[in-house]
């Protein structure tokens, strides 16, 4: 470890990003003006289901300060009305036969300012014609259902996949076996990243060299140029995709969306750079929404052990398959459904259907649908506890993947790294007082007060790679780190990896303090440029740490190699005489004989042995030899008002392990935004349809997010268990708390209400849903 004035891992080293951000010197992509540049607006569809007749635009060309009015036509002329999506279909650029959500995109004005550009959207005139729209996956695969997706050669119905994982065998044996059963149909509803940023991008194609400066909200900056080259038919070293200050992704900003496709062919044929910023309306109605999954779990019991575990899922992936997962992955990560537990057969059917609505599935601060899982299992388990007459925190204890167990390979093929399930658990448990408060709530109940007590012990999954198992459209799942290190000591850090407020600037800084002993302050991270970073998959589903960190600390320790070669020749001493300690190589045995890492960058400028390269700088592309498994135990402590069904939290106690921690205080930042979505998500936020497929949700008055109001108070724990795999040891964290505390929460209001029988609550679990189960069960008052 670095010393407290180095400054390495496990120091709470202030945010560096945030010098610029507090003051509000950041620069994000609407702060990007060029020279000549013009606006972009697109003109979205009313409708969920329509042919499109006709579209008039001469209406809209007339208006003055309209310089181009661009239609699916155009686009087709260029081959780009249609674009491959993440997960290998297509989707529609711009409309050119059909609309097939509310929001999508049917044409685009280009204007001297953003305003003309607006009110030129209401002088295009089109003509649809309304057809049925389809709004749920069960509706979508009935056999009379619409074919949404008629323009795909041999799609015939609205099913996209069918997937399975497991051994269906072993858990059929399971299931005969068991004394008893127990199962919960639930859905995870829509719900949307909403980061505070929308999505936008300038598009600067230049003339005279033909160079693509693309400046865009970008969370993989260099997966979107590849795309980019094989979309639009761009040599890649001509397009440079500069992804500047970013307002949050939670995995908003993965997919590529038609605006900035629009943009750029704009840009291309008008010889002009082309702004496009989209409006809240235009972010929530049309891009990545995340979950929509309909669940069907059952447990195998034999005493208090689980024995099997199988689940049933229909996905609803709106209007195009773009869910941003890795290839070989259908349902994305939801294999890992067995969670923390030590379930020997397990089985997943897995189905995906086309609907009426907007594409997505993206990992909203989760791995790859491992969020769903997640909730599924912890659900279940508590459902099973119940039916046994065990507590909930005691057959989990029984039940989990025992410390010794580890390298625990899951019954779906997960090889878990690390993990200390029962001592987060306890951590957790002591924290709230448990024993007390499972009696304060008998004693309440006596009184007419209605207590719940909710947990979930999440096991995560997040680091992807390894490349041989996981890609995206095809770019196999590494990352990396470029380190040059001047000769005054000073060093620049370039990532594949893109922050989105989560802190790189600092925490990697402190990763090469750790390795090489340069104080963070010393070590500029630069990324999200691709004509300056070497090339990394971005930073989505916590894999920055995991993938990026561990390149960092292995470029690191290879420059730390070099610099003791050069030290060696300063000394006069053999490698082997020398000892690292504190930012500095000395001769064993003899500490005042030493030369510090900045003596050693100078040498590497100025005096190295004959035969050695100059410079102190290399390049590491880091595929991870397997995931990390970040874990923890969440509790949550809620009240219902027996007279409404408002539900309030009193307490949240969180124990997260992701390993060892490289700055505290950034880890517990993650996990309090992390816990704050997760209540948001369980308790407010839904994106719904009408039957015509309407969004209701299209704005912040109806897709309700968490304010400081209503956010709980967080209590945080911890326990570390290294990742043996991973050279500092450390797992990702970004999205444990969004993964794992939606279970807790609807728990513990399923808890103030099991004494009655009740089961299962949908979420959000608003206060109409609990006054309905109060009113059945008889407790309202
Ligand atoms: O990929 P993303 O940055 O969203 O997620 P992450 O790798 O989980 O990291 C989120 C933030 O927490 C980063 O700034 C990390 O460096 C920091 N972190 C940490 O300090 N220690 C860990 N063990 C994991 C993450």
């Amino acid at each position: 470890m670095a010393t407290a004035e180095i400054r390495g891992i496990g120091h709470s080293v202030e945010r560096k990003e945030d010098a610029r951000f507090i003051r509000g010197k950041g620069t994000y992509v609407d702060d990007i003006t060029l020279p000549g540049m013009l606006h972009m607006e697109l003109l979205r569809s009313p409708f969920a289901h329509a042919r499109i007749r006709s579209i008039d635009t001469s209406r809209a060309a007339e208006l003055p300060g309209v310089v181009a009015v661009v239609t699916g036509e155009l686009m087709a002329q260029h081959k780009l009305a249609w674009m491959p999506t993440l997960s290998g279909d297509t989707q529609a650029v711009l409309a050119t036969d059909k609309v097939r959500f509310q929001g999508q995109e049917v044409a685009a004005v280009v204007a001297d300012t953003a305003y003309i550009a607006k009110d030129a959207l209401e002088l295009i005139d089109v003509d649809y014609e309304p057809l049925p729209a389809v709004t749920t996956p069960q509706q979508a695969l009935e056999a009379d259902a619409p074919v949404i997706r008629d323009e795909k050669e041999g799609q015939t119905d609205n099913r996209i996949y069918q997937w399975e994982a497991g051994d269906r065998e072993a858990t059929d044996r399971a299931f005969a076996e068991a004394d008893k059963v127990v199962s919960l149909d639930t859905f995870y509803p829509r719900c949307h990243p909403s980061p505070l940023e929308c999505c936008g991008c300038v598009a600067d194609v230049n003339p005279a060299t033909g160079k693509a400066t693309i400046y865009m909200t970008s969370q993989a900056p260099h997966a979107h140029r590849t795309l980019f080259a094989l979309v639009a038919g761009l040599p890649e070293q001509k397009i440079r995709i500069v992804s500047p200050d970013i307002g949050g992704g939670f995995g908003n900003k993965v997919p590529i969306y038609p605006g900035y496709v629009v943009a750029t062919a704009a840009s291309l044929l008008l010889g002009k750079p082309v702004k496009w910023i989209e409006d809240r309306t235009g972010n929530l109605i049309s891009t990545g929404y995340a979950r929509d999954y309909h669940m069907h779990g059952e447990l195998a019991l034999k005493g208090n052990r689980i024995t099997g575990l199988r689940t049933t899922l229909l996905s609803d992936n709106g209007a195009f398959y773009a869910d941003a997962q890795p290839s070989k992955f259908r349902a994305g990560l939801f294999h890992i459904v067995t969670g923390s537990y030590d379930i020997p057969a397990a089985h997943v059917v897995a189905e995906g259907a086309y609907t009426n609505k907007a594409p997505g599935g993206v990992a909203y601060r989760c791995s790859f649908r491992v969020t769903e899982a997640s909730y599924l299992i912890e659900r279940l388990v508590q459902t099973a506890a119940y039916e046994l007459g065990v507590d909930p925190a005691e057959f989990r204890l029984q039940n989990f993947i025992k410390p010794e167990q580890f390298p625990y390979e899951s019954a779906t093929g997960f090889l878990y790294d690390s993990g200390d399930y029962p001592k987060a658990m306890k951590l957790a448990l002591e924290k709230l007082g448990y024993d007390e408060l499972r009696r304060e709530q008998e004693e309440a109940r006596k009184e007419g007060r209605l207590i719940g007590i909710g947990l979930a012990s999440f096991t995560e999954v997040v680091g992807a790679g390894p490349g041989k198992h996981y890609d995206i459209a095809g770019l196999r799942m590494f990352d990396s780190a470029e380190l040059r290190v001047h000769p005054t000591g000073k060093a620049v850090l370039k990532l594949g990896v893109r922050s989105q407020g989560q802190g790189h600037e600092t925490t990697f800084a402190q990763i090469v303090a750790n390795e090489l002993g340069i104080p963070p302050e010393d070590v500029e991270v630069q990324e999200g440029d691709t004509d300056h970073t070497p090339y990394g998959l971005g930073t989505y589903a916590s894999r920055s740490t995991p993938v990026a960190g561990a390149a960092t600390a292995v470029i690191s320790r290879k420059l730390r190699e070099k610099a003791r070669t050069i030290a060696a020749h300063l000394l006069e001493t053999a490698e082997d005489d020398l000892e690292w300690e504190n930012g500095a190589f000395h001769v064993k045995g003899a500490p005042e004989r030493a030369k510090t890492i900045q003596d050693l960058a100078f040498a590497a400028y100025t005096d190295i042995p004959d035969g050695m390269e100059a410079g102190l700088e290399g390049v590491h592309y880091y595929d991870p030899p397997n995931m990390t498994f970040p874990f923890g135990t969440y509790a949550v402590v809620v009240e219902i008002d027996r007279g409404t069904g408002e539900w309030k939290v009193k307490r949240v106690v969180a124990v997260d392990d992701c390993g060892v921690r490289i700055n505290p205080m950034i880890v517990e930042g993650q996990i309090m935004g992390g816990l704050a979505e997760g209540f948001g998500i369980a308790a407010m936020e839904l994106i719904t349809f009408d039957e015509d497929g309407n969004c209701i949700g299209s704005n912040f008055m109806d897709y309700l997010l968490p304010t400081s109001w209503e956010t709980p108070e967080f209590e945080l724990g911890e326990t570390v268990t290294p990742s043996p795999h991973h050279p500092i040891g450390a797992k990702g964290v970004g999205e444990s708390a969004t993964v794992g505390s939606p279970a807790a929460y609807v728990n513990a209001v399923v808890d103030a209400l099991a004494h009655a029988g009740v089961r299962n609550l949908e979420m959000p679990v608003t206060s109409d849903k609990v006054w309905k189960a109060l009113v059945e069960a008889g407790l309202a008052e």
